[in-house]
Order: C-alpha cells, then structure tokens, then sequence
C-alpha cells in the first residue's frame, strides 16, 4: 500500500491566530476543536499544528519549556487528547511541531546548564569560553546579531541560532538525541498522526568550525530518530530544511535511506529578494525563475524522494500578496496559485485563511508588529542608518506577521476571533474576507480549494503522474502536463494581470503519442474557459485544470 500521505492534503494551523474561544485574545485548542468541521468540510487529511507546548513565548511557541505539556494559553492536556479524539473521529490526523534544534532557556535542563561548568545538564547545550574577551567566533543569529550570548554565572557564552531565548541543544551529546525520541515516542503514545520538524537542518551543527546546517551527522541523528521512532507507525514526517538542494533532498525523504517522508524547501519562497541581499530586499517576481525552480524539484524525484507543496506558512507573507494580486483579481488569482501547485506532484499544504485569501497586513508603525525577527531586524538596520520608510516598506511585503493575523471568520467583531482583544491586529479587510461569507459563494477561493483537495483523492494521475513542463520560455504563462499511463492532466495558468493567448497543442502531442485532440475541463477559476488547446485565449490570472476525455 502507498503511504496516505501522498493523496493527502495537509492544513496548517497556527493556533495562536486561529479561534479563541474564552475571550482572552489568543486562539486555543477548544477553538480548533470546534472548527474541524469546517476542515473536514474542506477535504484535508491532516492538521499540523504550529507548537502547542509550553512555553514563554518568546518566538509564539518555538521556544518551548515543556515539550510534554500544554501552553496554558491553549489548555490542557485533556483538551490536546480531546482534539486528537475529535480528530480521529473525523479521519484527520493531527501533526505535531517538533523543534529539536532548540528549547526555551526556561526549559529546566538550560536552568540547570547554565548554573556550573560541572552540571550534568552542562552537555546538552553548547557553551564556549571567550577567544581574547570576544565572542566564541563570527556565527550570527537569524534574528539578528551574534548568536553567542554571554552567560554571567559561569562567564561563557552559549550558542543561540535564534533569539537569544533559544539556547541551542548539542547533539554530539548522544543524551540529546535519546531525550528527543523520548518526546517524540511520548507524542505518538497520544496519537499523533506524524511531525513537522522545525529547522531540523540545524541539528547537526559544528560550532565551532562554524558549521550550522548540514552537518555530517545530520543524517545519522534522523535515521536514529526513524528507528526509534517514526517507524513505530504509518506518520507522515516533514522536515523544515532551508539549505537543501535536490540532492540532500533525496538523502531526506528517499525511502530506502529511513529518514522523512518529505521535506519543506524554500528555493521558490526567495526568488523575490535580491540574490545575495537576504529575506527583506525586495525585487518582483520573473515568473521564468519560478518556473525553473518548480520544474527542478518536481523532476527531482523518481520513487527516490517526494515534495512538499506549499505557497505559505507562518513565517511567510501572503501567498496572495505576494505573487498575485490583492486588488482587483485577488480571487482570480488566489484560485490560479491554488491550481498551480495542487496540481503538481507532491503533498499540498495549505496555511490558514490561505482558503479564503487572506492578504498581507499593513501597519502604519513597528510598535504595531509582534514577531521578534521583525522586530530585531528593525531594531539593527534603523542603528546601521536605513530610514523607517524603507524598512516599513520590506515589512509589509515580507514580514511573518502578515501570516499571523487573527483568521477570518465573520463579518462581525474582531472578525469573529474573540470576543475579548485580539492578541495582534485583524486584517480591516474582515468585512470583505471571511469564512462565511466564503462558505455562502459557490464560486468562492474556499470551494476551488475543495475542489483541489477532492481532484487529488479523485485522479491518481495528480498523485503518480510524472510532471512535463510545457511553453518553458513563455515569460507569462506556466503550463505543465501530468502524464500516467494514458491519462493527462493539463495545468493551464496565467501569471498575469492581462489577456494572453498561448497554445499548448503541438508539445502536448509530443508527450502524448500525438493522441487527444480532445481535453475536457476539470477546474477552471473562470466561467466558460476556452478548451482548445491549439489555441487558448487566457483572461488576467485565468487558470484552467484540463483532463484528456
Ligand atoms: C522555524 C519556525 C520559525 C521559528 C524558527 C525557530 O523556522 O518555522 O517560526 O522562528 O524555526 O524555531
Ligand atoms: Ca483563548
């Protein structure tokens, strides 16, 4: 039997933003209990959630203190084994968010660490003496600065790759590993259905010759976590891994080697920054660039590996926003990113609101904004002379917080969020965007993405079939074919804001045996979409799922 997770699609929460259902402004476990209808209503299989442990929230959660409890914020224990029950009852698995690479240095193995040099506890982090009263060596935290942080009690400094509330755990330390697989048996015990790895790169890391990801015995720690773990049950297992190219991607996910099942790479997610420039620069998007990255990764893998699809998460601005537009053909172009990449090869993701297209936010000052790279980032560039103007200006197109905006549900207070003050801003474009008002369009974002989901339980060519990009110069349109013993799927989009006419005939011919002149329509996001394929006028952001007859 295949894995289940290959026709499945996977719906991210983050739970934070999703409901809250006591009136305190943070969403909780009772608020995605009580909306997994509306997840089962849209089709997904599984549910990732964002980390749910406890935690001082330094980073919303992914400094965690108790990786066997609940946030308090969130609930309970009982409340966590009552989603996982619920879910269960609806056939949606619950996937939990595993950060490995770090805890909160209010977890007690850092309190004990950092009181001796002599603490059992000492090992399990990684502590440096100073080089000449500086820092252990040049390694810089992704939020910012140095990623040593100088610790008074025992006059060292401690490696952090993230905010300084993020001590690094030491995995040349074989307790380490051990502790990690007790967590995560601890969580298959309950039931999870499998785990999201953050930063799992990073785990491997050797300080001090300044490597971080991809350390040499990255993989020998994941298979190990395999052994004694992921192969206890049938899970689907996903690592966050931002430095793989196709090649350790097949070292992660290749199933003869007992590692993940797949992996989230993010190779498309950058090709608007300047190359060399980092995150927040700012360049549009050449669509021949996403074309080739894409097309890359989909022809990676051959039985020797499988791809994660994805547009968004929690650390990433609005899909939306991002590649299409938010203005006028913000539906149009919602539905044509969705049929992009539900249509390719892999595990679709879908990121909360993402459903009903949800955009970025804007607001008008930083003291507005709650994410501590945001936050770090500005606080070092306006000290290294950027003006407020420039800076705000990357914000609204990149920062984490536009994914974190309260979910949408209703036209009414707070979006139908919480009764109380939402923890961060609500997108004032709630009145336009919400769930109900989706669920009461049939021609709404919401039900394409329904229709995506149930494509793909529906047609085994949009799970096994290979991927044949089509019309690769066109500077506009991505065009590709999905080919299984007979059976062709065409995917028909157009990236842009004006009519294009584009013919896709004569190459699909090539592909096919020169059979099939004959394509029915399986999806479209307009009303009579034209279905010869010699010769297709597309109107702005048209895209169209096409199916041999
Ligand atoms: C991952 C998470 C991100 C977090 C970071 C540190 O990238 O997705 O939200 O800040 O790891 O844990
Ligand atoms: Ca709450």
């Amino acid at each position: 039997m295949d894995k289940w997770w290959k026709n499945s699609v996977v719906y991210q929460v983050y739970p934070r933003s999703f409901l809250d259902t006591n009136g305190d402004g943070i969403g909780d476990l009772n608020g995605i209990i009580e909306k997994l209808d509306y997840l089962k209503l849209l089709g997904v299989d599984a549910v990732w959630l964002s980390p749910v442990f406890k935690s001082p929230n330094d980073d919303n959660g992914y400094d965690i203190s108790d990786y066997r409890d609940i946030m308090d914020e969130f609930g309970t224990m009982e409340d966590m084994e009552r989603l996982f029950a619920e879910a269960e009852k609806r056939g949606i698995r619950i996937i939990i968010d595993i950060v490995a690479n770090h805890t909160s240095d209010e977890h007690p193995w850092f309190q004990e660490a950092k009181k001796s040099r002599d603490n059992p506890y000492r090992e399990y982090y990684v502590f440096r003496d100073n080089v000449d009263g500086k820092v252990p060596n040049s390694l810089e935290s992704v939020f910012s600065g140095s990623a040593w942080e100088y610790q008074e009690e025992t006059d060292s400094y401690y490696l952090h790759c993230f905010s300084k509330k993020q001590p690094d755990l030491n995995y040349e330390n074989p307790k380490v590993l051990k502790e990690m697989i007790d967590i995560e048996n601890f969580w298959i015990d309950k039931g999870a259905g499998g785990f999201r790895l953050d930063v799992i790169e990073n785990i491997g890391k050797i300080p001090d010759e300044e490597i971080i990801v991809n350390g040499p015995r990255l993989h020998e720690y994941i298979h190990e976590m395999y052994k004694q773990a992921f192969s206890r049950k049938d899970l689907l297992v996903v690592g966050e891994c931002w430095a793989a190219d196709e090649q350790i991607g097949k070292l992660y996910s290749n199933p003869a080697r007992e590692e993940l099942s797949m992996i989230f790479q993010f190779e498309h997610i950058g090709l608007d920054e300047v190359e060399g420039e980092g995150k927040w620069s700012l360049k549009p998007l050449n669509l021949l660039d996403l074309k080739r990255i894409l097309s890359k990764w989909q022809n990676a893998f051959h039985g020797d590996g499988w791809n994660s699809l994805f547009w968004n998460n929690h650390d990433l601005p609005r899909i939306v926003s991002r590649f299409g537009d938010d203005g006028t053909y913000r539906v149009e172009s919602a539905k044509m990113l969705a049929t992009l990449l539900h249509g390719m090869k892999g595990t679709p993701y879908i990121f909360q609101g993402e459903e009903i297209g949800m955009t970025n936010i804007s607001l008008a000052t930083i003291d507005e904004y709650e994410d501590i790279e945001t936050l770090n980032m500005y606080r070092e560039k306006i000290a290294e002379g950027w003006t407020d103007e420039k800076l705000m200006e990357s914000i609204h197109a990149k920062s984490r917080d536009n994914a974190r905006t309260p979910m949408q549900w209703t036209d009414g207070l707070n979006a139908g969020f919480t009764s109380g003050t939402p923890w961060f801003a609500v997108n004032p474009n709630y009145k336009q965007i919400n769930v109900e008002a989706a669920l009461r369009n049939p021609d709404s974002i919401f039900y394409h993405y329904q229709k995506l989901v149930r494509l793909r339980k529906e047609k085994k060519v949009l799970v096994d079939g290979d991927y044949r990009l089509l019309c690769a110069d066109d500077p506009d349109i991505f065009a590709y074919a999905r080919i299984l013993d007979g059976q062709v799927v065409v995917v028909v989009c157009n990236f842009h804001g004006d009519a294009r006419e584009v013919s896709v005939m004569d190459e699909l011919a090539g592909l096919t045996g020169g059979r099939g002149e004959e394509y029915k329509i399986l999806l479209s996001n307009y009303k009579d979409s034209g279905c010869d394929l010699s010769r297709l006028e597309l109107r702005p952001y048209e895209a169209v799922m096409y199916e041999l007859a």
